[in-house]
């Protein structure tokens, strides 16, 4: 949390995007014939995924385990989670009618979501939880496409010919995402985080017309909770300020651009996040331990810096190679 704030820190903390998850053997333990958007109704097995990478690799914080399609199953969307697909909606979202299926969720939709983060906080004591949501763009692309898309046909077919539309709907997005987050931040989350993991496909220009009011309204809505608020997206060099102006603390980055660099593009008052590239982990260990030592310098002028990926852990990723970066991160920042 100070890190986040730019204060003192007595080492940089480390955490990882998907840090619960398939790499973990006893993730996959836990899951076993549960399907995935079942699990995230279920607190304590909820809290339990949460917890296994703390206790494993001792990072500095917990992230919530849920999904950003958390809360449009809650308010009873035709949606699944396919193993190695992602979420797939039954009816896509393609005309104003649609927009009717879409509201913020009931303050007892989202009881499970409530009663897991408050089993977590008492048993994280000191480690802070993150909670998080998907942002509008990301969230209606799955909604428009019906699905994970490469091109976002359909998203920028509707962004283009029906403005009136796109912009109705990220609202609607919005409210449903900031329901969401205030739910996990209001039970004891000390921090969110917003992914916007797919806006690396939107050009600044239509980011800042299309895109940034509705993740504005998000951070706007929690923004009198006082936590720090995170903002990342996958393939956002060309963005890194607008992410930080709609209104963010924390600008997460992914691998593609160095943190010196990214630090020039935010502009002064943010933190950052990350950026070390996922592929590494499948990097011999002297190799893994060049590239951590690389983001470190690249961060070492930073009045704020958390460690991360550049994106989330690989399902594959050897759990002893986390474990390794974890331990050089702490080892080597240490502050005399
Ligand atoms: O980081 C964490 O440890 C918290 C857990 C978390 C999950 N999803 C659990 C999950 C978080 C933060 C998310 C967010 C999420 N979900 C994002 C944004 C983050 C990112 O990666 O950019 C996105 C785009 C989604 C949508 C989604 N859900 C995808 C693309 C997938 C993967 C599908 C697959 O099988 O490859 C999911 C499923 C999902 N979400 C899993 C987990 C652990 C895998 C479920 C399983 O075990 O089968």
């Amino acid at each position: 949390m100070r890190a986040c704030r730019r204060e003192p820190v007595p080492h940089t903390p480390v955490w990882f995007m998907r840090q619960a998850g398939r790499s973990l053997p006893e993730y996959r333990k836990a899951r076993e014939g549960i399907p995935m958007l079942d699990s995230c109704f279920m607190p304590e097995l909820v809290a339990e995924i949460t917890m296994q990478p703390v206790r494993r690799y001792g990072v500095d914080a917990a992230v919530f385990f849920s999904d950003i399609v958390t809360p449009l199953k809650a308010i009873g969307l035709d949606l699944e989670i396919k193993p190695g697909v992602g979420p797939v909606i039954a009816e896509p979202v393609r005309a104003a009618a649609d927009l009717d299926r879409l509201r913020a969720p009931e303050p007892d939709e989202l009881a499970p979501i409530a009663a897991a983060v408050r089993l977590l906080t008492a048993e994280l004591g000191a480690t802070p939880l993150i909670g998080f949501g998907g942002a509008p763009f990301t969230l209606a692309s799955y909604l428009i496409e019906g699905g994970p898309s490469k091109g976002f046909e359909h998203t920028k077919a509707m962004m283009y010919g029906d403005p009136q539309l796109f912009t109705a709907l990220l609202d609607r997005v919005a409210d449903i995402t900031s329901t969401f987050l205030l739910t996990q931040i209001d039970a004891g989350a000390s921090a969110i985080q917003l992914f916007d993991s797919w806006v690396g496909s939107v050009a600044p220009v239509d980011y800042r017309q299309y895109v940034q009011p509705a993740s504005a309204k998000v951070f706007a809505a929690v923004a009198d909770r006082g936590v720090p608020r995170i903002h990342f997206g996958v393939g956002t060099g060309e963005l890194l300020r607008d992410l930080g102006e709609a209104g963010a603390d924390v600008v997460g980055v992914d691998w593609r651009v160095p943190l010196h660099e990214a630090e020039r593009r935010v502009g002064p008052g943010k933190a950052l996040q990350g950026n070390l590239d996922p592929a590494t982990l499948f990097a011999p260990p002297a190799a893994l331990d060049a590239a951590v030592q690389r983001v470190l310098d690249d961060a070492a002028r930073l009045p704020g810096h958390v460690f991360n990926l550049g994106h989330g852990v690989p399902p594959n990723a050897d759990p002893g190679q986390l474990a390794r970066v974890v331990d050089y991160v702490h080892e080597n920042t240490v502050r005399s």
